[in-house]
């Protein structure tokens, strides 16, 4: 099969197309004739050597995919069946044609719903669900900053903000990125290459500071986040996509008897599956009500894996970078 292939730790720019024998499959996993394979961040990490679970080389990056069910172990529950429209998260392996998993990471897709949609909606949705709702519990009525608000995660950190009933104030590079974030609903756009983040947070809040920050960049964001935050107020540490791992002076907490509250969705995968496919019970359910629009900004045929890998490292995407697999 084809697949993209990451044969030594490098950049993008590293990761090569190969012919390679399909993976084995194991009695109680399906395979899964994979037709999109969503990009993210963790990907580009895989590739550098800088993601915290490190696959054995040389392997096909790509955590998440959409495709079709191919092959049922005799030994897999879940009750899928051979033509099955899924989304899976088999942690690595999904830039390739063929990929096999355990059921309990793969869901079926809503009818009508593309595979390019459907690639990217575990890792994106289930992250920032079980951010909100199991570590910052996130109420009605709060105030949410989300940073780095057009990405992956962040866009939808604002469509889940406002469906949950949070002020969502998003936070962007650029205009172009900030006018997707209203379209998803966000009440207020920030800037933070024009604006400092703390001042126009306190602008916008009264003073008073966000009670929930989304944080998937991390560095300096992460600082000036903490200094408008909200008493007893929720710093969401998701990610650090500006490469830089902030240092939190722990006065900050102190004095704004506020909490920074790691999410790590990934292993909160492999440890609690039961409670992840709880999660995308609720999720899947608002996504068929129509509440909820995965947005996919740029698609790639595998043979450009390099280039979809390239537009998230430049800062090019909003919402998801899909790669299609013919
Ligand atoms: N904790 C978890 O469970 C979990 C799950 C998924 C992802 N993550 C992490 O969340 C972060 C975002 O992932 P993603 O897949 O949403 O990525 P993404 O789609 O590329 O979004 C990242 C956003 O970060 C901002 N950014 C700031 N500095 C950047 C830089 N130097 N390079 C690239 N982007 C930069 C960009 O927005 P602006 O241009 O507007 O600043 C971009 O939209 C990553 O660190 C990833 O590892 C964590």
């Amino acid at each position: 099969m084809r697949a993209a292939l990451c044969k030594k730790i490098g950049e993008p720019e590293d990761v090569v197309i190969a012919d390679i024998p399909s993976p084995q499959m194991r009695d109680d996993h399906l395979r899964i004739r994979v037709r999109a394979c969503a990009l993210n961040f963790p990907d580009i990490l895989t590739v550098q050597g800088k993601y915290q679970r490190q696959p054995v080389l040389p392997f096909a990056p790509g955590m998440e995919c959409a495709g079709e069910v191919i092959e049922v172990g005799p030994k897999a529950k879940g009750g899928f069946k051979v033509g099955d429209r899924v989304m899976a998260q088999p942690g690595v392996g999904c830039l390739a044609e063929e990929v096999c998993t355990s059921p309990m990471s793969v869901y079926a897709i809503p009818d009508n719903v593309s595979y390019e949609h459907a690639a990217g909606f575990i890792v994106t949705y289930g992250t920032v669900y079980h951010a909100f709702v199991e570590r910052g519990d996130l109420k009605r009525g709060e105030t949410l900053l989300v940073l780095g608000a057009a990405g992956g995660v962040g866009l939808a950190a604002v469509e889940l903000g406002k469906l949950m009933g949070a002020t969502v104030i998003a936070a962007a590079s650029t205009d172009a990125k900030l006018k997707v974030c209203g379209q998803y609903g966000a009440d207020h756009l920030l800037n933070y290459s024009e604006e400092p983040i703390k001042e126009a947070v306190l602008g916008l809040t009264n003073e008073k500071g966000a009670d929930v920050v989304f944080d998937p960049v991390g560095g300096d964001a992460t600082l000036q986040s903490l200094r408008c935050i909200n008493r007893n107020g929720r710093l969401l540490i998701i990610g650090f996509a500006s490469g830089t791992i902030a240092d939190i002076p722990a006065n900050r907490l102190l004095l704004r008897q506020c909490q920074a509250v790691g999410v790590a969705f990934g292993g909160y995968s492999i440890a609690f599956p039961e409670r992840v496919r709880a999660n995308m019970a609720v999720l899947t359910g608002w996504w068929n009500e129509g509440k909820l629009k995965p947005h996919v900004s740029m698609t790639f045929p595998l043979a450009e894996t390099v280039a979809a890998m390239n537009a998230l490292v430049t800062r090019k995407a909003t919402g998801k970078v899909v790669v299609t697999i013919a």
